[in-house]
């Protein structure tokens, strides 16, 4: 049987991806992208937006703090915020890839439009889309949004852990 050599033996460059969003909050959605990901390459970096048209629920420092708590424990992951292009960003970060997580045929067409304009702009950065888990098809940052102003249940949804500081925000 053939023994396949570690890439550190070879040689073969480290492997930096991006996985980009506004995390308004996080979500398990996100989570189980972030997870699945960081066991195909050896950075993975959680760039979150600043500069969002859609006027956060949650400040810079809030978002970063949740995705911080749930991602801890897990070593080759790092949250960093941009603003600007993901494209530029990419490149300043040295990520050869940027990871984008399609939950139904509906997020395809404009993720098709980023993933190209992408390409045109860092042809270095490969975007590759993951496909959401089954459990987490339906789920959104705004859906979970509302259900906490509400305070409906969120269990499932999110992280245990963020799960109060979402209510202390957003419950009415
Ligand atoms: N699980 C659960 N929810 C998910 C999900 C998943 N796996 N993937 C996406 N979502 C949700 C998000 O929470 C978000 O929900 P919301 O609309 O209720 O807030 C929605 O799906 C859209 O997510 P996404 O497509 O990741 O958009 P975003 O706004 O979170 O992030 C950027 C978009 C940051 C990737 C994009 O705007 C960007 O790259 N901006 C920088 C500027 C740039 O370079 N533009 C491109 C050139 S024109």
């Amino acid at each position: 049987m053939t023994a396949f050599p570690a890439a550190t033996e070879t040689g073969d460059m480290m492997k930096t991806a991006i996985y980009p969003g506004s995390f308004d909050p996080c979500t398990n959605g996100h989570l189980d992208i972030i997870t699945r990901s960081a066991k195909i390459f050896d950075t993975l970096i959680v760039a979150v937006l600043t500069n969002n048209n859609k006027a956060p629920a949650f400040s810079v420092e809030e978002r970063i703090d949740f995705l911080q708590r749930v991602t801890a424990g897990m070593e080759n992951v790092r949250i960093a915020a941009f603003s600007g292009l993901l494209a530029d960003f990419a490149r300043t970060r040295g990520a050869d890839v940027i990871i984008k997580g399609l939950r139904a045929v509906s997020d395809f067409e404009y993720e098709f439009q980023m993933a190209l304009t992408n390409s045109k702009l860092n042809p270095g950065a490969e975007t590759l889309f993951m496909t959401t888990s089954t459990d987490n098809m339906y789920l959104s940052s705004s859906v979970v949004r509302e259900i906490a102003m509400y305070g409906g249940a969120l269990d499932g949804m999110v992280p245990e852990e963020i799960q109060t500081k979402i209510y202390d925000k957003l419950r009415r």
